[in-house]
């Protein structure tokens, strides 16, 4: 593939403080961890962070850690990917979707409060593709029915909402850091909020449920193995050394893309972000009905550019269908985006040869389609 979907930004840096975990031989619960943690809680401006292994494990411990169960609801997005409904389920509570604002492509707030019932417990906004989601009326609603927040930001770290970190508003945010991520960690995730006793409920259920790491077989919660490890931690403590310079290089890849792809015929920017900060995670353009995606695809793909739709709806996802009868029309903007939607190539060391040849080669195939 000449030009893939995206790539992680590894430099000597992340290879010093690697190999500072591999020669000082604690490859788990040590140091880089609680430094990584301390970094990413000063970059939000919150009081707490508590690494994990994953972006899922961190939404599986905060809906936990808030007492969500079995018998509850949880309203969130279908247009998102599958682990931010999956995190209800581990908890047998029952995921209540809300459709999207087509523009913003992110949970439509004034569709909330119809959803809402007496078993309804809290609210999972996503901040899709690094976008704030509308976060003043979401805590509005939350605070009038008494619900609880859990920001699902894994795709949204250094995105601002009306000035403030995204993270920072709700009960609970979780942040994520597979390979195509703003910065990465390989494998983890984090959470981050502003009480003390659900991080400490965090913090021991992603390590056995142990009270602290001194009482190693005593076991006070039911509890998981969701740690991160410190080569993970060290990658991370690189990343957010540059975090500032990663996400500016990836804005000005996203604005070299407006500005050649602001005019093509049958293609749609991401929708302008207003008076708020994106963190750009992917640029996923919307292709005008009658532009038939496959091809778009297949042509891009046969001449090596790597493309993806972004997202399929999670209501439609086999599982989903199976377990809760759910069919076409349920939530008519989420299914409009998904089936227009696509990711093209985005990562911060993208150089403007690769992004003038996307363009070229996606205007081809638009205009073949
Ligand atoms: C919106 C959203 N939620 C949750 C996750 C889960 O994160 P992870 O893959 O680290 O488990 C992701 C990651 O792709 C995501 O994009």
């Amino acid at each position: 593939m000449i030009v893939p979907l995206s790539l992680p930004d590894i430099g000597l840096r992340e290879r010093e403080l690697i190999n500072e975990v591999l020669d000082s031989n604690t490859l788990s619960i040590g140091p880089k961890v609680m430094l990584f943690e301390r970094m990413v809680a000063e970059y939000l401006g919150v009081r707490e962070a508590v690494a994990v292994n994953s972006g899922t494990s961190g939404l599986h411990l905060a809906v936990r850690a808030l007492g969500i169960g079995g018998g509850d609801e949880v309203i969130t997005s279908p247009f998102s990917f599958v682990a931010s409904s999956n995190c209800i389920l581990f908890e047998r509570a029952r995921p209540v979707f809300v459709d999207i604002d087509p523009l913003t492509l992110n949970l439509d707030p004034s569709e909330i409060e119809a959803k809402i019932t007496s078993k309804t417990r809290a609210i999972i906004p996503v901040h899709v593709f690094g976008r704030p989601a509308d976060m003043d009326n979401i805590m509005d609603i939350a605070k009038k029915f008494g619900l609880a927040v859990i920001e699902d930001a894994c795709e949204a770290i250094g995105a601002q909402y009306h000035g403030k970190m995204v993270g920072s508003a709700g009960n609970a945010a979780v942040f994520a850091f597979y390979p195509n991520k703003q910065i990465t960690t390989g494998e983890g995730g984090v959470i981050v909020t502003n009480s003390n006793s659900l991080a400490g409920m965090c913090r021991s259920m992603r390590n056995q449920g142990r009270s602290d790491v001194s009482s190693w077989f005593n076991h006070c919660h039911l509890g998981y193995n969701y740690r991160m490890d410190e080569l993970s931690a060290a990658l991370g403590v690189a990343q957010m050394e540059r975090i500032d310079e990663i996400l500016a290089r990836r804005e000005a890849v996203a604005g070299a893309y407006h500005a050649r792809l602001g005019m093509l015929k049958g293609v749609t920017i991401p929708y302008p972000e207003a008076g708020n900060k994106m963190s750009w995670f992917v640029y996923v353009i919307q292709l005008a009905p009658g532009i038939n995606r496959d091809y778009v695809m297949k042509y891009l793909h046969e001449n090596e550019v790597d493309s993806r739709p972004y997202f399929q709806p999670i209501h439609l996802q086999p599982f989903y269908r199976d377990t809760f009868g759910y069919s076409e029309g349920a939530y008519p903007n989420t299914e409009a985006a998904a089936s227009s939607t696509l990711a093209i190539p985005f990562f911060n060391k993208l150089t403007e040869q690769q992004i003038d040849y996307v363009v070229k080669v996606l205007a081809e195939a638009v205009s073949r389609a």
